[in-house]
């Protein structure tokens, strides 16, 4: 990439995945997050932090200035109300995300992680501050930025690879399932170099069975949310 890939919530435990394999790629790696302690103890040796919170606009500006591309890996709250309530991290968040990201007619790509679910408003998670309620706005406030973007709805996560070595990607939101953290990561960071996984939402199982052969036939067979930006 030309510029820096920034990872929001990057010393988590798909963001950390993340920013190892950028490194690994020898990209320019910028970590933003709010906690100095949680950085210094998972961030790979490479990556630059910069302390910021999603719901502070100005706490951004410096860590996304100019960058190429933004993986957005931020856990919401589940509270009814208040800071921590979802609306917070999973819309507004993203919002002041793009907007910071973009200052300057910049044009990164945005890699949003959501989840399962996130059009099924009657789901009993919902009850949880309608946080599927808001991942879906964040995720309409991404696909309506003009960006080339990639929405990845993970199913539920796991650190391991128990659930099956092959990783099925869906459309429609309608099955359930378990995804490994470094696949998701894995899909994340391919997604950056994928021309196919531009305008593309779809969620992301493991199921047995040997791994599929490439990431761009597996971008490739998804159906683009509407025609894809340059
Ligand atoms: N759990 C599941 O089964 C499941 C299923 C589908 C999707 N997902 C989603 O997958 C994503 C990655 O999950 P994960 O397991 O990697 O989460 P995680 O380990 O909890 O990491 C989340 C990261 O978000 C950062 N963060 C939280 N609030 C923030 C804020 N206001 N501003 C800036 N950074 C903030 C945290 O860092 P600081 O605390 O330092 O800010 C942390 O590094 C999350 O969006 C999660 O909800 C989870």
């Amino acid at each position: 990439m030309e510029n820096s890939v920034v990872v929001v919530g990057g010393a988590g435990r798909v963001g950390r995945v993340v920013v190892q394999r950028l490194l690994e790629r020898r990209e320019s790696v910028r970590v933003i997050g709010r906690s100095v302690p949680q950085a210094l103890r998972h961030l790979a040796p490479g990556a630059v932090f910069r302390q910021g919170d999603v719901r502070v606009p100005q706490s951004l500006e410096s860590g996304l200035t100019g960058c190429s591309a933004v993986v957005y890996c931020v856990e919401p709250g589940t509270a009814k109300s208040g800071p921590d309530r979802p609306e917070t991290t999973a819309c507004h968040g993203v919002r002041n995300v793009l907007e910071a990201a973009t200052a300057g007619g910049n044009r990164p790509h945005m890699v949003l992680i959501s989840q399962l679910h996130a059009t099924h408003q009657g789901h009993p998670l919902n009850a949880y501050g309608r946080l599927l309620s808001w991942r879906f706005a964040g995720e309409e406030a991404v696909r309506e930025s003009g960006l080339p973007y990639t929405v990845v709805r993970p199913g539920w996560l796991i650190d391991d690879r128990k659930a099956g070595h092959r990783v099925r990607l869906d459309q429609g939101d309608q099955n359930t399932g378990q995804v490994a953290r470094q696949d998701v990561a894995e899909a994340c960071v391919q997604a950056l170099y994928t021309p196919a996984a531009r305008g593309v939402t779809f969620e992301m199982f493991n199921e047995p069975g040997a791994p599929f052969p490439s990431w761009s036939e597996a971008y490739g067979s998804l159906a683009w949310d509407r025609t894809p930006v340059a």
